[in-house]
């Protein structure tokens, strides 16, 4: 993954005005770092099929970590989790205001989708990888689900529709990385077959970071932890034991599936998985 944070350095948000913080808050959630699950991803299902399309995945690996950064900078939001750590750092309305948060946010989520325009693949690629990145990242996807789990704070929901949450809110931008990867590499058959996979990795994701957040303190985490107490998670509603339980019986259905794959794919795939299928345990 080092070749991938080169790129991101090397393409890191530019602009030039008279605004004295902005662009330091565009990229200062970025510099940061995070686990850059999503580009690993995409780029193992890359690496798998064509590695010599390895330079020009790095665009769209980028762009889904545009907008899952921006997701983050608007999660952390006064309004929404109200959270002043990310990533080991102050969040951006804490070092610099609100105003300049929501907006370095907006301006990530529009760039991700100007880096997919510019990246060298064919135009039929670029609308393909536009429109998956905008699908699950946007109205129907990741937006959906944040509304979804700011609306019903403190009203609890069943587990059905938690999973729902869950899916929208996580899974469908973690999926979409997966399909990427496939579209990239001119397998459209084998994005649909890992998109459903991605769906329950992201299922799987985002139960692991709900116990995430009782069992690490804030420090370990770099975010902060025990915020999820009025949020519809698998912890509030059934509690940790249970919440372990399912993320476990999910790993296993994972693993069952990934040893179904192609071997090249398994070979990309397993260690990423290994690492984050039992971040949990
Ligand atoms: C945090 O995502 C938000 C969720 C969807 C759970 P990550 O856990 O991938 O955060 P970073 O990118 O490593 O900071
Ligand atoms: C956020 O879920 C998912 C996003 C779309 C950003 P959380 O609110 O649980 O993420 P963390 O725990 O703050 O990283
Ligand atoms: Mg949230
Ligand atoms: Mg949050
Ligand atoms: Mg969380």
């Amino acid at each position: 993954m080092q070749n991938f944070e080169n790129f991101l350095l090397n393409n890191l948000p530019t602009s030039k005005s008279i605004h004295p913080t902005y662009e330091e808050a565009l990229r200062k959630m970025l510099i940061a770092g995070g686990k850059r699950f999503r580009p690993a991803l995409l780029l193992g299902v890359v690496n798998a099929y064509n590695p010599l399309l390895i330079g020009g995945a790095h665009h769209a690996a980028y762009a889904i970590e545009l907008l899952h950064t921006y997701s983050l900078i608007h999660d952390d939001l006064p309004a929404m989790d109200n959270s002043p750590l990310r990533r080991g750092e102050p969040t951006l309305h804490v070092i610099f205001d609100e105003v300049t948060a929501i907006l370095a946010g907006d301006a990530l989520n529009t760039y991700s989708f100007e880096v997919l325009s510019n990246a060298p693949f064919s135009d039929y690629t670029r609308v393909e990888l536009i429109r998956e990145l905008a699908t699950n990242g946007g109205l129907n996807g990741m937006v959906l689900g944040q509304a979804i789990d700011c609306y019903f704070e403190n009203k609890p929901l069943s587990i059905e529709d938690v999973k729902i949450l869950h899916t929208n809110k996580t899974a469908k931008l973690i999926a979409a990385s997966l399909k990427m990867g496939a579209i990239i590499v001119g397998r459209e058959k084998l994005g649909e077959k890992l998109y459903d996979f991605g769906i329950k990795l992201g299922l799987l994701f985002q139960i692991q970071d709900d116990i995430l957040d009782v069992t690490l303190s804030s420090q370990e985490a770099g975010k902060l932890t025990n915020n999820d107490e009025a949020k519809n998670s698998f912890v509030t509603l059934l509690g940790l034991d249970s919440a372990l339980k399912e993320a476990n019986g999910l790993a296993d259905e994972l693993i069952v599936e990934l040893n179904g794959f192609d071997e090249k794919l398994k070979n990309e795939l397993s260690p990423l998985l290994t690492q984050y299928i039992n971040r949990h345990k």
